[in-house]
């Protein structure tokens, strides 16, 4: 099931929220800043001791303050154009987190906009990226069961309901 909530993603009552990181995993601004300081300072310890992350990839720690089982910290791409393997690389971003949600049995998992913040990825290809990935993941395969998209905002989260419906009518 796909919903779209309109909030804060570390308030979310999931497994798993995903957070939208840079390389380096040493947290930031946007959503990285609100996750770290929701979870406190031994998520940035944790992040420390695994060293970066790769752009479209994803690396996993537990969640300390934030009630969830698990935060999943992946690097959307900055965008530059769209040539230089930004849809591929943010499909993949997406694509990583739900498959190492299936492989750890986590049964919901919450998404923000990744990269369309700070990174500058056009809300609507992204969205529609976002939104093709999962869709294809649970053509596939039925867990998790629950995927949030978790927007900050009305405009964001009408973009989502609008993807999602043009999707189904596909
Ligand atoms: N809950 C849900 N969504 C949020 C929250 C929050 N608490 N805070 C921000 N967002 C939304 C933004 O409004 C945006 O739509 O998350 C989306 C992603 O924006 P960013 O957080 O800026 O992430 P991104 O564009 O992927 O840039 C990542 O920014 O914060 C730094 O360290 C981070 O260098 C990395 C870069």
């Amino acid at each position: 099931m796909i919903k779209v909530h309109l909030g804060d993603i570390t308030r979310l009552n999931v497994d798993v929220i995903v957070n939208a990181a840079n390389a380096r995993l040493l947290g930031g601004g946007g959503v990285d800043g609100a996750i770290h300081r929701a979870a406190g300072p031994g998520l940035l310890d944790a992040c420390r001791n695994i060293g970066g992350c790769p752009v479209g990839e994803v690396r996993a720690t537990s969640a300390f303050s934030i009630p969830v089982k698990r935060i999943y910290h992946t690097v959307g791409p900055v965008w530059r154009g769209g040539r230089l393997g930004e849809p591929e690389l943010l499909s993949s971003c997406y694509r990583h987190c739900l498959a190492l949600a299936r492989r750890e049995s986590m049964r919901s998992i919450a998404f923000p906009a990744i990269s369309c913040g700070v990174y500058d990825y056009p809300p609507s290809l992204a969205v529609e990226i976002a939104v093709e990935q999962v869709q294809q993941h649970l053509e596939k395969d039925g867990e998790p069961q629950s995927i949030i998209f978790c927007c900050f905002d009305a405009e964001m989260a009408e973009l989502y309901h609008a993807q999602l419906d043009a999707y189904v009518r596909r």
